[in-house]
């Protein structure tokens, strides 16, 4: 594999890096692009599309979800994998959700047509939530402030690590027999909002809340912090889809690709806490 060149789209990103890296753990040759990566890729600049896909043998695309109402993925997922077939670039891995029902008003697996259809060989993979969204992304201000307030009610999600997503990725970047398939990824446990902080609480010996809030009123004071009301919106759907338990049930695709058991929450809270990214 060590003449095998692949791009990873999102390669400063919470799935992308991990990718990248134990992509160059198996010395693959790693063009890491975003906006601010090593190989420029801008999903709103054509331009550094091509630059980006020349000369690579299969790439890992990662979307631009967080801008719905102007963002058509599938519009721009065509053109990227046309251009990347046209590059002869043999392999696609498409980072998608589990998350199959509209939110907001927009599909977040609208992308999977286009990437199935362009003559590659493609593998989808559809996570839950991911536990990194604690410690690294959206969920993280509300941890550390000590009170983490959602439209998530009682419902459960099994959240899933991004180094697993990362670990399914590279299998079907670099290894036979997931041309074809899509991959919803989960952990182990589906967990309500309320256990996971607990166990954050407990790990890191804080107090640390869970809020239920209601959907409009979340709506609203995110609008109140100058968010956009649409993205607001996508944002109070997108939790929602935990509150009402759309993706709780656990699958079993990491152990089937992997051959071992996802990580547990537990074991990524530990390292987390130890690493003190909840310290305040
Ligand atoms: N977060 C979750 O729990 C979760 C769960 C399931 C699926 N997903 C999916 O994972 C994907 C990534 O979401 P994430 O929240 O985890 O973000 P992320 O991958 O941690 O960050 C986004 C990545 O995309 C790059 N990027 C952003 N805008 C870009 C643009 N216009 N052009 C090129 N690159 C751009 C960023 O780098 P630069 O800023 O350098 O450009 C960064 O590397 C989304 O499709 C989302 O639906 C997320």
């Amino acid at each position: 594999m060590t003449d095998t060149t692949v791009l990873v789209l999102g390669g400063t990103g919470k799935t992308g890096r991990r990718v990248v890296n134990r992509l160059k753990e198996r010395g693959v040759t790693v063009r890491a692009a975003s906006r601010s990566g090593d190989v420029r890729f801008d999903w709103d600049d054509v331009n550094t599309w091509e630059p980006a896909l020349a000369g690579v043998d299969a790439a890992y695309l990662v979307d631009a979800q967080d801008k719905p109402g102007v963002w058509d993925a599938e519009a721009a997922l065509r053109e990227l994998s046309g251009l990347a077939v046209a590059h002869k670039v043999r392999r696609l891995v498409l980072l998608q959700a589990r998350v199959s029902e509209p939110v907001g008003g927009k599909s977040l697996i609208a992308g999977e047509r286009a990437v199935k259809e362009s003559g590659a060989e493609w593998t989808v993979l559809r996570p839950n939530w991911f536990f990194q969204n604690f410690d690294e992304g959206v969920l993280l201000d509300g941890v550390r402030s000590g009170e983490l307030s959602l439209p998530a009610g009682s419902g459960r999600e099994p959240f899933v690590d991004t180094e697993d997503v990362a670990a399914v990725a590279v299998e079907a970047l670099l290894g036979d027999g997931h041309a074809g398939q899509t991959y919803e990824l989960s952990g182990a446990r589906a967990l309500t909002l309320d256990e996971a902080v607990k166990e954050i609480a407990r790990a890191t010996g804080r107090d640390i809340r869970y809020v239920p809030v209601e959907h409009q009123a979340y709506v609203e004071e995110l609008v109140s912090y100058d968010v956009p009301a649409d993205y607001a919106l996508f944002v109070a759907d997108l939790v929602a889809q935990i509150r009402d338990n759309k993706n709780a049930t656990p699958t079993d695709t990491v152990r089937r690709v992997l051959g071992r058991e996802p990580r547990d929450f537990s074991d990524f809270v530990k390292d987390a806490a130890a690493r003190g990214v909840w310290n305040v």
